[in-house]
C-alpha cells in the first residue's frame, strides 16, 4: 500500500490546462497531500484530459487500462479535464476503477470533491458545466519559476464547427481586471519577470466590472506593472483581433513581439463551412494590421486540413495563404471528427490518405518557409531569456520576444547559472526549427 495523501498527475492538451493542473496541484497540497513523481507511488493518480482530437482523448484510456490489474488495491483514479466533461459518467461504466470525473467548470468545488473521495466515496462527480465562476486560487503552484500564466478568460462562446472546447469548458466568463491585476503584481513581487495571459480566445476578453477594459486596455496595463519585463498572451480568434491590440503592442516592447492567430484554413468557403466567423480576406487584413505596424512581429498559426467538404481547390487557398504570410511556426493537423460537434453531420468526409497527403504538404511547405526565414536572423543580436540547459550539447536555451528557441553557448567560464536571465546572443547557425548562437553579453 502507498501512504495515503500522495498524488500524481499528468496532463494533456493546451496551456490553459497545464495552468488548471499549477492550481489543482496547490489546492491539494494545501489539503496536506504531497506530489509524488510516479503513478506507482501514489494513492491518488489523477490524469488531466484533452479531447480536442480522437487521439489526445485516447490517451487517458491507454493509462487507465495500464491499471485496471490495481483494482482492488486503494489505488484512487481521477479523471479531469476536457474529456472528463464530455464523457461524464460514462467514464465509470468503461473503468471502473475511477473515483472522480470532474471538468474544469467545476475545480472551484475541488476541496469539497476531495472531502469525499477521502471518505470513501467511489462516486463523485463535477460535471456541471453552466457557470459564471472562474477557477482562481492563490494556492497555484507554478512550474516554470520565470514565466507564470494567469488566466484572464474561461471557456468559449464561438461554435466552430469541428471543436469541442464549448462543451468541454462552458460559456465564456472573464475575470475582473481588478483581479487579473493584483495576480500581476503579485507574480511580480515573487520575481516572475514573464506573464503569460491564458485563454481560449484570450482577446475576446471583457471586464466584467465597472471599469470595463477591454482586452487592449488589459494587455497595456499589465506591461505596465513595475518587475514584468515580457507580456506574452495566447490564444487570440481573428475575428475579435482589432488594431487596438496591435496598437498597445507598438507602444510597450514588454508586449512581445508575438501573436498567434489560428487560420485553420485558407478558403473562404471552408471558413464559412467552419463557422470561423471571418472570410479569408478579413484575416489577411488582421495580418496586414501586423505588417504595417512599428515593429516586426513573428505571426504563428494553426492549420487543420481534410474539413469535410475541402477540396483540392480549397486546399490550395490553404498553401497560397501559407505563401502570402509567411508564418514564422505553424501546428497543423488533420481533421479529427468530435462528439457533440456539428461538422460531424457534414457530409463528404475527405479519407484519411487523402488528410495525411496535405497534412504533408502543408508541413513541407512551412518546412521551408521557416528554413528561409530563420536563415535571414544570422548575425543578428537578440535579447533572451535563458529557459534552460542543455547538458549533452553545452548549450543554454533561450527564448526571444518573437518566442523563437535560440540555443547558445557562454564564452564566460564563471557563467555558472544563466537560469532566469536575460541576455544578449549572436546569432550564428539556423535550422527550421530553432536558432543557434553565441551569447555576447558579460556577466
Ligand atoms: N481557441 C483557439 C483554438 C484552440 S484548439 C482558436 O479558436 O483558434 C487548438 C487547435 O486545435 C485549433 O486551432 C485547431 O487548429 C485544432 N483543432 C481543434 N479541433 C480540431 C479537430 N476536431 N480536428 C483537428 N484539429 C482541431
Ligand atoms: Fe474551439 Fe472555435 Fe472556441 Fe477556438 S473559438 S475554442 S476553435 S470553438
Ligand atoms: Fe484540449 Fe481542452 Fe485544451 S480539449 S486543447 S485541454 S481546452
Amino acid at each position: 500500500m502507498v501512504p495515503a495523501k500522495t498524488f500524481y498527475i499528468e496532463t494533456f492538451g493546451c496551456q490553459m490546462n497545464a495552468h488548471d493542473s499549477e492550481k489543482v496541484i496547490g489546492t491539494l497540497i494545501a489539503r496536506g497531500y504531497t506530489r509524488v513523481e510516479t503513478p506507482e507511488a501514489a494513492h491518488l493518480v489523477l490524469y488531466n484530459t484533452c479531447s480536442i482530437r480522437d487521439r489526445a482523448e485516447q490517451k487517458v484510456f491507454t493509462r487507465l487500462g495500464n491499471f485496471k490489474r490495481d483494482l482492488g488495491n486503494g489505488k484512487v483514479f481521477g479523471v479531469l479535464g476536457c474529456v472528463a466533461q464530455q464523457e461524464g459518467e460514462r467514464i465509470f461504466e468503461r473503468a471502473p476503477h475511477v473515483s472522480l470525473v470532474a471538468g474544469s467548470a467545476s475545480y472551484t468545488r475541488l476541496p469539497e470533491m476531495l472531502v469525499q473521495l477521502e471518505a470513501g466515496n467511489r462516486r463523485v462527480t463535477g460535471l456541471k458545466l453552466e457557470t459564471n465562476e472562474t477557477f482562481d486560487t492563490p494556492l497555484v503552484r507554478r512550474d516554470n519559476p520565470h514565466r507564470a500564466y494567469i488566466t484572464i478568460i474561461e471557456g468559449c462562446d464561438k461554435s466552430c464547427a469541428y471543436c469541442v472546447v464549448p462543451f468541454t469548458r462552458g460559456p465564456e466568463r472573464s475575470r475582473t481586471s481588478e483581479s487579473v491585476m493584483a495576480e500581476a503584481r503579485r507574480l511580480a513581487d515573487q520575481g516572475f519577470g514573464e506573464i503569460q495571459l491564458l485563454g481560449q480566445n484570450v482577446n475576446s476578453y471583457r471586464d466584467p466590472s465597472a471599469a470595463a477594459w477591454d482586452f487592449a486596455t488589459l494587455l497595456a496595463r499589465v506591461a505596465e506593472v513595475t518587475g514584468i519585463r515580457r507580456v506574452r498572451y495566447t490564444t487570440s480568434h481573428p475575428r475579435d483581433f482589432v488594431k487596438a491590440i496591435v496598437e498597445a503592442m507598438d507602444r510597450n516592447p514588454v508586449l512581445c513581439d508575438h501573436v498567434h492567430l489560428p487560420v485553420q484554413s485558407g478558403s473562404t468557403r471552408i471558413l464559412g463551412a467552419m463557422d470561423r466567423l471571418y472570410t479569408r480576406d478579413e484575416y489577411l487584413a488582421r495580418i496586414e494590421l501586423l505588417k504595417t505596424a512599428k515593429r516586426p512581429y513573428s505571426i504563428t498559426t494553426d492549420i487543420i486540413v481534410g474539413f469535410p467538404g475541402e477540396t483540392e481547390e480549397d486546399f490550395q487557398q490553404t498553401l497560397d495563404l501559407l505563401d502570402r504570410v509567411q508564418f514564422d511556426a505553424l501546428f497543423s493537423f488533420k481533421y479529427s471528427p468530435r462528439p457533440n460537434t456539428a461538422a460531424l453531420a457534414m457530409p463528404d468526409a475527405v479519407p484519411d490518405e487523402e488528410k495525411q497527403r496535405r497534412l504533408a504538404i502543408v508541413q513541407e511547405k512551412q518546412r521551408s518557409i521557416q528554413i528561409r526565414r530563420n536563415a535571414e536572423r544570422i548575425g543578428a543580436v537578440e535579447e533572451v531569456l535563458v529557459e534552460g540547459r542543455n547538458q549533452a550539447l553545452g548549450q543554454w536555451i533561450g527564448r526571444t520576444t518573437d518566442n523563437h528557441i535560440l540555443n547558445f553557448t557562454h564564452s564566460d567560464p564563471a557563467a555558472e547559472n544563466l537560469l532566469g536571465r536575460y541576455l544578449a546572443v549572436r546569432v550564428t547557425r539556423s535550422g527550421p526549427n530553432s536558432l543557434v548562437g553565441e551569447s555576447t553579453s558579460v556577466v
